[in-house]
């Protein structure tokens, strides 16, 4: 099955943007490798918007001057034991305002499988105009032509028998989780686009709270790629982002630039126990339990019947848990857990709900309890 487990990988977007280029994807590709991320499972390298060239006199898509040769490039990223992603729009242009697949579905996924691509990005942008314009002030024929241009690159890709994650954009509308699984999209997003700020990401990961039930092995809710080590977050701030996107069971698409990673930031892109939460066997997306203000206490079922718990304070000044307030009975537990504190790498013995720890400004805990 593609994407059994929420995909893991690295897009060009949060970072490089419209600079992307060939030569920083290798690079990406030789980071990828040599510093572990690979081996934690970052295996899909995505390209994002800006690739695009024109046409040919045939109509077949050419990658523009940034991007040389597509199929040198996806043998350069398969001979590092990697997987290649690209990006497109139903529309006729993306959202950067290059050559979209409009009419072009079925040779567009053609050529993407000629090249070796493993991974399709899909993202809205101009067809919203179309739908606009052919089903005008009907909202329900608007969503109807939505659904159909996803289901119409879904089948393109099928045609061409290679295994791709097809990766929706539309940011949510019409509730894409309740029919995202029909039109074949393995991860769907579920929002606007995230920024490298601590507001923004933390108002997109609370946010989900409520759509654990539609994600699934094969089919994932998608708050946007990661933003850690992007922008000024700090590292609790970098922290409570990786531990929110692994409680989510939320696809790990990193975004940073690979050649200044600090070793704080790899070791948050790379906590074993944090991925192994995220990449869970049972493939359920963990909900709020409990929320008094800045103050969140969300838990994830795993496999083997334990539990992760990550208590966060959103708030601007350091929170004390008080006495009585994990909720673990709220969580299915009788009495006394066991629990490992994930950031900490520390096993913490028995717990009660009566356990104590002060979380910092826009910081986090992560519990396995069991
Ligand atoms: C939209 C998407 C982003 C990115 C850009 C590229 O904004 O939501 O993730 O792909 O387009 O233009």
């Amino acid at each position: 099955m593609v994407a059994a487990t929420p995909p893991m990988g690295w897009n060009s977007w949060n970072f490089f943007a419209g600079k992307v280029t060939d030569k920083d994807i290798r690079d990406t590709a030789d980071l990828l490798v040599s510093s572990g991320m690979r081996d934690a499972g970052y295996v899909y390298v995505n390209i994002d918007d800006t690739w695009e060239g024109k046409r040919d006199t045939d109509g077949k898509i050419q990658s523009n001057e940034k991007f040389p040769d597509m199929k040198a490039l996806a043998d350069y990223v398969h001979s590092k034991g990697l997987k290649l992603g690209i990006y497109s729009s139903p529309g006729a242009k993306t959202c950067a305002g290059y050559e979209g697949s409009l009419g072009h579905e079925a040779q567009d996924a053609a050529t993407y499988a000629e090249w070796g691509i493993d991974y399709l990005k899909y993202d809205l942008c101009s067809y919203g105009g179309v739908m606009k314009t052919q089903a005008p002030n009907d909202p329900a024929g608007q969503n109807r032509l939505m659904h159909e241009a996803y289901e119409k690159m879904h089948q393109a890709i099928l045609e061409t028998g290679r295994p791709m994650v097809y990766s929706l954009c539309q940011y949510g509308m019409d509730s894409v989780w309740e029919w995202g699984p029909e039109v074949g999209a393995n991860l769907w997003r579920t929002t606007g686009d995230i920024s490298a700020n601590f507001d923004r990401m933390s108002l997109i990961g609370r946010s989900q709270a409520g759509l654990a039930k539609f994600a699934g092995p094969g089919h994932w809710n998608d708050p946007d790629m990661l933003e850690v080590g992007n922008g000024r977050l700090t590292l609790d701030e970098n922290q409570t982002h990786m531990t929110l996107w692994a409680m989510l069971a939320a696809p790990l698409i990193a975004g940073n630039n690979l050649t200044v990673m600090k070793p704080e930031i790899a070791a948050i892109l790379m906590n074993k126990e944090a991925i192994a939460i995220d990449q869970d066997a049972l493939g359920r997306q963990g909900d709020r339990v409990f929320a008094d203000g800045p103050l969140e206490i969300w838990a994830k079922p795993l496999k083997n019947g334990a539990k992760a718990v990550a208590i966060f304070n959103y708030g601007e000044s350091p929170s004390e848990m008080r006495k009585d307030n994990l909720h673990l009975k709220e969580m299915g537990f009788a009495g006394a857990v066991t629990a490992r504190d994930v950031w900490a790498g520390k096993d913490l013995g028995k717990i009660t709900d009566a356990y104590k720890v002060t979380i910092p400004k826009h910081g986090v805990v992560l519990l396995v309890v069991r």
